[in-house]
């Protein structure tokens, strides 16, 4: 009795603790790796780790934007993230230029590149600060994102998340760095969170670093007064110098840099940071539905062929390990690229193949299921009706009435019903008949799509990761709550 009272008195006294100290709030950034394979899977994916560690606000570098068809509107990925995430209401999305395609590619979808934020919190405004560099050795125009956010009601609390997604041209990344604390001096913000793909190297961190030891940068950037920023992760390890790496989240070649991060002005407090996005619990979840995806990649681009589209089938260049073939990524270097239609196991003649294996071999194997569920039915002398009303299939599928054929036109009746001669042949010889053309079907099937199911297979490894990045977030509070 002692005991029970003591515990829930403890539980008390902790749940008032918690109520009492200011609520932390869970920030953090994304680089989804654009379109890379197998968007479906790691869609889900993402909005499962946001939905379980309890992500109030995200943003997210490479991210996609279509113009949808039938509407004319600018959609992006994040559209369909937040389909799976009821509590964030709130987004901004926007798209910085036009997206790298590989050579040929004959799709035309995803075709702008730009960053976005997710936010459980009303967003109140969003502005876009153009960090575009006019020369240089990186030709993509770059976009960073400043984002109010309403975090409390009474009394009212905003902050400015800045999201950015830098130039991977070191001098350009100082130039970013530029035009950013122009913005912050020019609009003198509190409350900053600024976060995102620094695109930092390891032996060139300067354009990060001027806002955290402008004194001490590497870049030649005029520093106007702005606030001091402190790297959440630096703060939290104290001395530690290993502060965690989160590209390239690959095998190879492995954990090198630290891009992205979380920089908090000084009315920020950090709390904590997590790291997400590791490859094993993604591949134990999703491989499966991976090697669905490549099948119907490899179907898809045989239809392509068929009906005469020409080019690069996949969505995204391949890598140096891998070649493109059927709208996959294959193993054994990257010499093994083929367009379509001239990729043998997805060109024309391979279409037609397996139509007309497909069709007939499905038929007899259906025919050979009907023939020995009838069979066992009769022999077992199970009364059928009880049968079908188990399966609860009266209704329809077994209902006699839904195949009256009174309606039908003579000349169709009279083909009908000398096919039925076929029915009433004895089971045993429609058994061993339908047995033997559907193994031989299966057979020549098996031989004659042998490659595809060999590319099916032959993932590369990086295809098993939900992202080249990881995801960072940080815990925290605002000082004056
Ligand atoms: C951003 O700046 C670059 C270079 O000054 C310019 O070419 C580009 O049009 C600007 N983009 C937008 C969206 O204003």
């Amino acid at each position: 009795m002692c005991v029970i009272r003591a515990v829930l008195l403890l539980v008390f006294t902790v749940s008032q603790v918690r109520s009492n100290t200011s609520p932390s709030i869970r920030i953090g950034t994304f680089n989804i790796w654009n379109v890379m394979f197998n968007w479906k899977e790691r869609l889900q994916y993402i909005a499962s780790v946001i939905k379980e560690q309890e992500i109030d606000i995200i943003a997210f570098q490479e991210v996609r934007f279509s113009t949808d068809k039938s509407t004319g509107l600018i959609i992006s990925q994040l559209e369909e993230v937040k389909k799976y995430l009821q509590s964030h209401k709130w987004m901004v999305a926007q798209p910085a230029g036009p997206a790298g395609k590989p050579a040929h590619a004959y799709w035309k979808e995803w075709d702008q590149e730009g960053l976005g934020v997710l936010s459980k919190f009303p967003i109140r405004h969003f502005a876009n600060i153009n960090i575009t560099s006019e020369r240089g050795k990186d030709p993509n125009s770059r976009l960073a994102l400043h984002v109010q956010i309403q975090v409390k009601e009474e009394p009212q609390q905003v902050i400015n998340v800045v999201a950015v997604h830098y130039s991977y041209a070191k001098k350009q990344q100082c130039q970013n760095t530029q035009h950013i604390l122009d913005y912050l001096s020019s609009t003198h913000l509190d409350n900053i969170i600024m976060l995102g793909d620094f695109n930092a190297y390891p032996e060139f961190s300067g354009p990060v670093e001027a806002f955290i030891f402008p004194e001490a940068t590497s870049c030649e950037i005029k520093l106007p007064y702005v606030p001091l920023f402190r790297d959440v992760v630096l703060e939290k390890r104290g001395s530690d110098p290993k502060a965690p790496l989160t590209f390239s989240n690959m095998p190879s070649p492995g954990l090198v840099s630290r891009p992205d991060r979380i920089l908090v002005s000084p009315s920020i407090k950090e709390v904590n940071y997590y790291i997400y996005g590791h490859g094993a619990p993604y591949r134990n979840r999703f491989y499966s539905a991976i090697v669905m995806n490549r099948v119907e990649s490899v179907l898809r681009s045989a239809v392509d062929s068929f009906l005469g589209k020409a080019g690069y089938s996949c969505l995204h260049d391949c890598g140096p390990h891998g070649s493109c073939r059927c709208g996959v990524c294959v193993q054994g270097g990257n010499e093994l690229n083929c367009n379509i239609p001239e990729c043998e196991e997805c060109d024309r003649g391979s279409f037609i193949l397996f139509i007309v294996i497909l069709f007939p071999m499905l038929l007899s194997l259906v025919l050979l299921m009907f023939f020995v569920i009838r069979t066992l039915v009769v022999s077992a002398n199970f009364n059928q009706e009880d049968l079908f009303a188990i399966l609860g299939y009266r209704c329809c599928l077994f209902n006699a009435k839904l195949f009256r054929y009174r309606s039908l036109p003579r000349t169709l009746r009279s083909v009908l019903g000398r096919a039925s001669v076929l029915w009433r042949l004895p089971p045993l010889p429609m058994v061993l008949v339908s047995l033997t053309v559907s193994t031989i079907l299966s057979f020549l099937f098996m031989m004659s799509f042998l490659e595809n199911f060999k590319y099916i297979y032959s993932i590369l490894p990086e295809e098993l990761f939900p992202s080249d990045h990881l995801m960072v977030v940080a815990e925290i509070s605002l000082l004056d709550y």
